[in-house]
Parts: C-alpha cells; sequence; structure tokens
C-alpha cells in the first residue's frame, strides 16, 4: 500500500464514490474526505444552491480551491464531484497527491440510482437518461485517465470497496494495508 499518498475517488455522478470511500476510510483507518461537502462549507450553502445563484463557473472555481487544498493533504480517502477531473488541472493536483480512481456504472444503473435528481443541479427535471448518456460521452475521455478504472454497475458497496483495497495491494506488491 502507498501509505502516505491520498486515495481518490472520482468518475460520473452516482457511482458511489461517497459511500465507497467512507467505507474504504473505515477499513483503512484513514479519514475521509467528501469534496462536494467542503465546497459547501466553504460556499456557506448547498450545492444545488450555489448552481442556481452563483452559477456553475463559481462552483467550478470553488472545486479548483478544494481540490488544491485537498492535494496538500495526505493519507486521506477522497470522493470528489463527478465534474472534478473533467478540468486537467484537477486531475493533475489530485494525481500528484495520490492515486486517482474512476468508479464507473452504465447509464441504465445511474439513471435508477439517481432518483429524482433534485440534489443534483445537472440532473434535473426531464429528459435525465439523454443527460447521463451525453455528458457520460463528454467525460469519459477525461474519467479514463484515472490509475485504475472499477465498473460499479453490478456491485455493493461493500464490495467495490474490497476490490479496491485488493487492488490497491496487488499495486503495492501484497504489502500490508494502511
Ligand atoms: C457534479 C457532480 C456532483 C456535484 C455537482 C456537479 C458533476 O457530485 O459535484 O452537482 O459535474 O458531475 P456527485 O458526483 O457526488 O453527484
Amino acid at each position: 500500500m502507498e501509505e502516505k499518498k491520498n486515495i481518490i475517488l472520482c468518475g460520473f455522478m452516482a457511482t458511489g464514490k461517497s459511500s465507497v470511500g467512507q467505507r474504504l476510510a473505515a477499513m483503512l483507518g484513514r479519514d475521509f474526505v467528501d469534496l462536494d461537502s467542503w465546497i459547501e462549507s466553504e460556499a456557506g450553502m448547498p450545492i444545488p444552491r450555489i448552481f442556481s445563484t452563483l452559477g456553475e463557473p463559481a462552483f467550478r472555481a470553488l472545486e479548483v480551491r478544494m481540490v488544491e487544498r485537498v492535494a496538500e493533504r495526505t493519507g486521506c480517502v477522497v470522493a470528489a464531484g463527478g465534474g472534478a477531473i473533467v478540468n486537467p488541472k484537477n486531475l493533475e493536483a489530485l494525481k500528484r497527491s495520490g492515486i486517482v480512481i474512476t468508479l464507473t456504472a452504465d447509464p441504465e444503473t445511474i439513471l435508477s440510482r439517481v432518483g429524482t435528481g433534485d440534489d443534483r443541479p445537472l440532473l434535473r427535471g426531464e429528459g435525465k437518461a439523454e443527460r447521463i448518456r451525453l455528458l457520460m460521452a463528454q467525460r469519459n475521455e477525461a474519467y479514463a485517465k484515472a490509475d485504475m478504472i472499477v465498473d460499479t454497475s453490478s456491485m455493493s458497496i461493500e464490495e467495490v470497496a474490497r476490490h479496491i483495497l485488493s487492488r490497491l495491494e496487488e499495486r503495492a506488491g501484497s504489502q500490508v494495508a494502511g
């Protein structure tokens, strides 16, 4: 295990980044950081309100700042928002701080997981299936630049966390996790 490096979970909305991240952090005895929560604290408002009152560019600027902040930390498990690594600057900072893992899921699975989508400004309202497909197509190239890719479509949170752990251990040549 690459001990001091952060473990950063990226990938499309509803691929399980926060749930898996929390589980992984508990398994490893590490701190868990949810970047979207940092953004909300910094802005003093929830993400849908950041989008509706300040606009997406302001949200992305806050995201860059929080990425820079977390990249200064070590030994954390981090869940990044679905758009974070689309910005090459964010991907670069996160890669410098640790191992970047993309969680994926097929569009049908995403659709079934997002529900009303009210807490996700980019998926609000009608035409979710089409928007998911479009956004995914735009972002897949960025997601593919991660150090590891895990398809979560048919796995539970526990299974994804265990799968990641064993792949990290393989990478580290079977050293003890921690
Ligand atoms: C976004 C994903 C959201 C959140 C914001 C923008 C995106 O995070 O950062 O609504 O651009 O894909 P989750 O991936 O945790 O839903």
